[in-house]
C-alpha cells in the first residue's frame, strides 16, 4: 500500500463505523445518481440501506477500478431477519439461562458472538450502580461515552439521570442502572428489532437476578422491549405496570429518557412526578425504612 493510503483506510474504516456501516455485503459498485441503474441482487437481497464506493470513475483509457466495498447500515425497516437470526435469539436464551449470578452474567456476555454490535462496540456496558438496590432503572442502548468508558448512563444523558435520582433522594449507591443492548450501536443508531430480541433474554435475567422492588423503564424503547407497551411514552409514562420475571411480579414504571428531556426540558415536570411516585412506592414498601438491602455498598 502506497503510504499515506494505510492511514487512509483507517479513517474511512473509522468514518463507516461512527456513521453505523456494519457489514461488508457486496464488491460492485452501486451508482445512486445513474437513475433506474439495476441493483446488484447481493446488495437488494442484503437489504441495503447505503452503499459506499471507494472506485474511481471508470470511463474509456481510465485505469481499471480498484474493488469497492458495497457497505450495509442496517435499518429498522429492514425486511428479513439476517440469516441464522433466529439461532442467535435461541443461543442467547440458553445462555442467559445459565446465569447464577451478575458476575457470571457479565462473563456470559463478554463472550457472547451471536450479536453483531459486540463487533463495533468498543467495550461491554453491563451496568453500574449497587445490585442490591431496589430500584433498577433500564435505558435503550449506550452511546458514545458509556462504550468508553464500559458504564452506563456517563454521558450528558447520564448527568441527567443523576439529578433525577438525586431528586429523591438516591443516587448510584442506592440504583442499578442497565440497558437494554449492552453494546453501543455504530454511530448510535437505533438498535434493530433484531439486536433487541438477542439481547432481551439478558436484561431479563439480570432484571431476575438483580430482582429490584421497582422497576423503571427509561424511554419508548426500554419500556416496549420489558413491558410490552409500544403506546408513546407520553401515554405510557408515570402509570404503575407489572414486570413478570417468571418468578415473580414487579412493579414497573415508564418515565422519559433523560435524552429526551435534555431536548425536551418542558417535560421535567412529569418526570419529576414520576420520579415522585417511584420515591412513594419505595418508602411504602416493606423495606421503605432505608435500613434494607440497598445501604450503599462502599
Ligand atoms: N442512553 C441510554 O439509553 N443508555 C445509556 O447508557 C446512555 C444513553
Amino acid at each position: 500500500m502506497i503510504p499515506g493510503q494505510s492511514r487512509a483506510a483507517r479513517d474511512i474504516l473509522t468514518f463507516y463505523v461512527e456513521n453505523g456501516v456494519d457489514a461488508v455485503i457486496g464488491e460492485a459498485p452501486i451508482d445512486r445518481l445513474a437513475g433506474h441503474a439495476p441493483v446488484p441482487p447481493a446488495a437488494e437481497e442484503a437489504g441495503a440501506a447505503s452503499a459506499v464506493s471507494r472506485a474511481g470513475e471508470s470511463g474509456a483509457g481510465a485505469r481499471p477500478a480498484p474493488p469497492t466495498l458495497i457497505l450495509s447500515r442496517r435499518t429498522e425497516s429492514d425486511p428479513q431477519p439476517l440469516p441464522g437470526a433466529e439461532e442467535a435469539v435461541m443461543a442467547a436464551r440458553a445462555a442467559a439461562k445459565t446465569a447464577r449470578s451478575l458476575e457470571e452474567l457479565r462473563s456470559i456476555l463478554e463472550t457472547f458472538e451471536g450479536c453483531g454490535l459486540r463487533a463495533t462496540a468498543k467495550r461491554l456496558v453491563f451496568a453500574d450502580g449497587n445490585p442490591r438496590a431496589r430500584v433498577m432503572f433500564v435505558g435503550e442502548a449506550p452511546g458514545k461515552e458509556e462504550d468508553l468508558e464500559g458504564l452506563p448512563f456517563v454521558g450528558p444523558s447520564g448527568q441527567l439521570l443523576n439529578l433525577m435520582l438525586a431528586s429523591i433522594g438516591l443516587d448510584r449507591t442506592r440504583a442499578y442502572i442497565a440497558n437494554i443492548i449492552p453494546w453501543r450501536p455504530p454511530g448510535n443508531r437505533d438498535p434493530s428489532t433484531h439486536e433487541t430480541q438477542i439481547c432481551l433474554p439478558f436484561i431479563r435475567r439480570q432484571i431476575e437476578l438483580v430482582d429490584p422492588e421497582v422497576l423503571v423503564c427509561l424511554g419508548k424503547p426500554s419500556t416496549a422491549a420489558l413491558l410490552g407497551v409500544v403506546d408513546g411514552i407520553r401515554r405510557t409514562r408515570g402509570r404503575w405496570m407489572t414486570y413478570h420475571t417468571g418468578r415473580r411480579e414487579i412493579r414497573a414504571m415508564a418515565t422519559f429518557h433523560p435524552a429526551y428531556l435534555l431536548r425536551s426540558p418542558l417535560e421535567k415536570r412529569l418526570a419529576w412526578r414520576d420520579m415522585l411516585a417511584i420515591k412513594k412506592a419505595l418508602s411504602a414498601s416493606p423495606q421503605g425504612g432505608g435500613s434494607g438491602p440497598d445501604e450503599p455498598t462502599g
